[in-house]
C-alpha cells in the first residue's frame, strides 16, 4: 500500500467538527467518533502540494477560477462517470448544501414543496426548511433487505404544490445504488406531475456493488430539467474546503443561477478551491483508487462481522458510501436509549437514526472510513458490550 490509510491520525486536539462536536470523554472513558461524514485519513500529497503552492503565492484575493479547473472537473466526470459536458454546464459553488439552496432559490417559490425519500441526509430538511419550503417525505421501503423508492407511496404524497424531487444518488443514508431501471420509473413519475430533478451525488464515487448512473443521462432522455450536484469533497476527504459544482443545462440555467447567488453577494470563488480540485481531479486517482479499496475492505470486513458476532443488530444492504446504515430494532430500545448504549457500553459514537428524520429512529450510521485497526478495536468493544446485555 502506497498511501498511508494504516497510520492513526489524532484529530482529537483539533477543530474537527466531528471530534469536538459533541462530549467525547465520558467518565475517562474514550468515546470514538464514527458520525461525520469525513475521513480520519490524510489528503492526497498531489493535492496537499497544490495547497501548499497556493499557500506560498501569499495573496489572498478574490479569484476567478481558470480553465483548468474546468477541464479537471470534466475530466474526473468523462473518466469515472462517462459523463461529457461543456464548461458552461459547470457552476461553481462553496458547498453541497449552498448549491441546493441556491438551487431552490432560483426554481421554487417560498412554501413550494420538495419531494424526497426518506431517511434522508439532515441538511436537506434544513435547507429546504430554512429556504421555507416543504419538505415531503416519501419513506423508501426494504425489498430483499434492499432500500428502495415506493412508487406507490410517492404518488400518494405529491400535490399540486409539489414542483421538485429531490434525489440522493447513491443514498446516504441506505447505501442503495439507483439501477438505470430505477432511474427511469423516478424521470417518468417526474414527468407525470411536472417535476424537476435534483441530483446529490455527493457518494458517487464510492460505490463498491451494484453500477452507479448519473440521473443527468436519465433525465436528459426524457428531457426533465435537472440540476446536479458534486464535489471532490466525499472522494478525497476534501469538506472542509469549500468547492462544490452545479452541473447544470446550458448558459441559461447557469446564469439563473448565477444571479441567485448575486442576491447573495457571493460571485468569488474560494481562493484554495481550484488547487485543491486540479490537485483531486487531475493528479489522485491512484490515491482514490487505494482509499476505495481499503474502505470497501472496511466494509466488508464490518458487515460480515456483525452478521454472524452481533445478530440483535441487522444490516441491510448497502451498496455505496464510506457508511453503514444499521438496524437497531432488535435491542428494544428507545432512541436515546440506543445511542446511550453505543456510547456507554461500545464505546463508540455513531450517528444517530434521527439525524435523517423520523424514519431513520432506532436505526445508527457507521463511519467506515478509519484505520482497519480502529474498527477492528470498534469491532472487538461492539462485540463486548452487546454481550453484556443481548
Ligand atoms: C448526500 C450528501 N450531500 C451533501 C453533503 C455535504 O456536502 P457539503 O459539505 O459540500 O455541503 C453530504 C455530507 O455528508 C452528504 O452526505
Amino acid at each position: 500500500m502506497k498511501y498511508k490509510f494504516d497510520e492513526t491520525i489524532d484529530r482529537s486536539q483539533t477543530n474537527a467538527f466531528k471530534w469536538k462536536a459533541r462530549l467525547l470523554d465520558n467518565d475517562g472513558k474514550k468515546i470514538y467518533p464514527m458520525w461525520v461524514a469525513d475521513m480520519e485519513f490524510d489528503a492526497a500529497p498531489a493535492i496537499r502540494k497544490r495547497l501548499e503552492e497556493r499557500v506560498k503565492e501569499g495573496v489572498y484575493g478574490y479569484e476567478l477560477l481558470s480553465d483548468e479547473y474546468y477541464a479537471a472537473v470534466k475530466h474526473w466526470l468523462k473518466k469515472k462517470h462517462n459523463c461529457n459536458l461543456e464548461t458552461d454546464q459547470i457552476l461553481y459553488c462553496a458547498n453541497m448544501m449552498c448549491g441546493l439552496s441556491m438551487i431552490l432559490q432560483t426554481y421554487t417559490e417560498e412554501n413550494d414543496e420538495v419531494l424526497m425519500n426518506v431517511p434522508a441526509y439532515g441538511n436537506f430538511y434544513n435547507v429546504i426548511k430554512g429556504c421555507k419550503r416543504v419538505v415531503v417525505e416519501s419513506r423508501l421501503k426494504e425489498i430483499d433487505q434492499r432500500f428502495t423508492f415506493d412508487l406507490a407511496d410517492m404518488e400518494q404524497r405529491v400535490t399540486e404544490k409539489t414542483r421538485a424531487f429531490l434525489l440522493c444518488n447513491p443514498h446516504n443514508p441506505t447505501g442503495t445504488v439507483w439501477t438505470s431501471e430505477e432511474l427511469e420509473q423516478i424521470c417518468l413519475f417526474c414527468q407525470k406531475h411536472h417535476l424537476f430533478i435534483i441530483s446529490d451525488e455527493a457518494h458517487f464515487d464510492f460505490v463498491f456493488y451494484g453500477q452507479h448512473t448519473m440521473m443527468k443521462k436519465i433525465a436528459d432522455k426524457y428531457q426533465i430539467p435537472t440540476v446536479t450536484i458534486i464535489s471532490p469533497g466525499k472522494s478525497f476527504n476534501v469538506a472542509g474546503i469549500q468547492t462544490a459544482a452545479l452541473l447544470v443545462e446550458g448558459i441559461k440555467t447557469k446564469n439563473e443561477l448565477f444571479n441567485t447567488m448575486h442576491a447573495m453577494a457571493y460571485p468569488f470563488e474560494h481562493a484554495f478551491a481550484e488547487a485543491v480540485t486540479i490537485g483531486a481531479y487531475m493528479e489522485s486517482e491512484e490515491w482514490f483508487e487505494e482509499a476505495y479499496n481499503y474502505i470497501k475492505s472496511n466494509k466488508d470486513m464490518v458487515v460480515k462481522y456483525l452478521k454472524e458476532n452481533i445478530p440483535v443488530l441487522r444490516v441491510p444492504y448497502s451498496e455505496a458510501t464510506y457508511l453503514l446504515w444499521v438496524d437497531c430494532n432488535g435491542m428494544k430500545m428507545d432512541e436515546e436509549e440506543i445511542m446511550l448504549f453505543w456510547e456507554n457500553e461500545c464505546g463508540i459514537m455513531p450517528s444517530a437514526g434521527s439525524e435523517f428524520g423520523d424514519s431513520g429512529k432506532k436505526f445508527i450510521r457507521l463511519n467506515l472510513a478509519c484505520p482497519t485497526k480502529t474498527i477492528e478495536s470498534a469491532l472487538e468493544k461492539m462485540k463486548k458490550g452487546f454481550d453484556r446485555f443481548f
